[in-house]
């Protein structure tokens, strides 16, 4: 075992970056023992280097980050500022000068991730990210280096902790979106802007680098289709519950037969006995299928700045221990990827439809599905009179179908609205 210090320049002391130099302080020599590298914090930087952060010792502070990433004597960075510029800049000029970095950067890598892999392998350095992706939970090591081989044909993601929060909220008390989001707001779960949970942003971007990574291909944010769980109501939960089913919002990424790939984020049932079914509140986890490996599923802390801190550790001894052998991990080549249309896709409905309550309904409801090739498994009518809904679940129909079945059953005399329209996954 070779005994060497590695010198680190931290860019943002944020709740992640905080967290990072207190446990660097914490687990050091435990790390050094294992490994024979002693890691030594030389600067973060931030920008206002006067203000107090508690942990921190403030002559480490600096608001000079591209001086940090040039220092000579700062073997190597941690860039944990968030957001695209000026955080990709600071990483092309760190990687140029031969610093491996470590980055829980989810907006820059779920858009300029490629760009970054191929600067990082060109030069010959690391460039690690595990954070970016699940805050603790080790989902990119895996599925980067432990299934490199392995043909994964589907990624279904739990990432953001947000909206599980609220959904696993709304299942359990009853109540409406509206009241589960003042909520997850209140108890610091939610930002007072939800929109980059809600409406799957967050999951979007960490999806399209989840897929990048497990299919080779490149894959961004703008790729994937994208719904939230705005329109999500209670009534659907509650039908969810009494057919055997949760509502989660799922991050799914799969690749087709033909090798093309299918990226998404919405709202979907989900079978009770799905491993997925029981990620409850704010964790995160991801399924993985592959065809020799078949099921895995990682699960944790998806957020948090000790977790997440925990996940930047780790990439950041395995970093130094390759520096101080001389090496690197290749991150390999990302071709580009050819989609799937999205309305090609194939995937078993939940419909929830306000009816006239009267003979006949059923049967030209049943005749708008039967003309678009939807096959029915299962129906049930709810309520009476003025308060008639028929709720139904399809078997696997393909995307334009639904939607030409949804518009044809809006134009029915008898169809009052077509309240809810959910997919479901995990249950084929
Ligand atoms: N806002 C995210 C979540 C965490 O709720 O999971 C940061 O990616």
């Amino acid at each position: 075992m070779q005994n060497r210090t590695v010198r680190l320049g931290v860019l943002g002391c944020g709740n992640v970056g905080g967290q990072l130099v207190q446990l660097i302080a914490a687990r050091g020599h435990a790390v050094a023992e294992r490994t024979g590298i002693t890691l030594e914090v030389v600067n973060v930087a931030v920008r206002d280097a006067t203000k107090t952060r508690p942990g921190i010792d403030p002559a480490l502070l600096t608001n000079d980050a591209e001086g940090v990433v040039t220092d000579p004597n700062i073997d190597l960075v941690i860039e944990l500022i968030g957001g695209v510029e000026p955080a990709r800049s600071l990483i092309l000029s760190a990687l140029a000068a031969g610093k491996p970095v470590v980055t829980g950067n989810k907006e820059l890598l779920a858009n300029h991730g490629p760009e970054l892999f191929a600067a990082a392998d060109r030069i010959g350095v690391d460039l690690l990210f595990e954070a970016a992706v699940g805050g603790g939970i080790p989902i990119v090591r895996p599925l980067r280096e432990s299934l490199i081989g392995e043909r994964v044909h589907r990624l279904i993601g739990i990432v953001n902790g947000t909206t599980n929060y609220i959904l696993t909220s709304m299942a359990d008390a009853g109540a409406s979106y509206g009241d589960s989001l003042a909520e997850a707001q209140e108890l610091g779960y939610a930002e007072a802007d939800p929109t980059a949970d809600v409406d799957g942003f967050d999951a979007a971007a960490k999806i399209a680098i989840l897929a990048t990574i497990a299919f080779g291909k490149r894959v961004v944010t703008s790729d994937v289709h994208r719904e939230g769980i705005a329109n999500v109501r209670a009534a659907d939960v509650d039908v969810a519950k009494r057919f055997g089913y949760v509502i989660k919002l799922l991050g799914v990424a799969e690749e087709l037969a033909d090798g093309s790939l299918s990226v998404r984020v919405h709202p979907a049932m989900v079978p009770t006995s799905h491993p997925l079914a029981n990620v409850r509140g704010s964790f995160n986890a991801v399924f993985v299928e592959g065809d020799a490996v078949g099921e895995l599923m990682f699960y944790g802390r998806g957020a948090g700045g000790r977790p997440t801190a925990s996940a930047v550790l780790g990439d950041v001894v395995d970093a130094a221990v390759n520096l101080s052998k001389g090496t690197h991990a290749s991150l390999g080549s990302f071709g580009p990827a050819r989609f799937s249309p999205f309305d090609e896709m194939r995937s078993a409905y939940y419909l929830n439809i306000d009816v006239t309550d009267e003979p006949g309904v059923l049967a030209a409801v049943a005749n708008v599905f039967g003309t678009h090739a939807v096959s029915i498994r299962s129906m049930e009518q709810e309520g009476l009179g003025a308060e008639a809904r028929i709720v139904f679940i399809t078997h696997a129909a393909r995307e334009r179908d639904i939607q030409a079945c949804l518009l044809d059953l809006a134009g029915l005399k008898v169809v009052d609205r077509i309240s809810s329209v959910l997919r479901l996954v995990g249950a084929d």
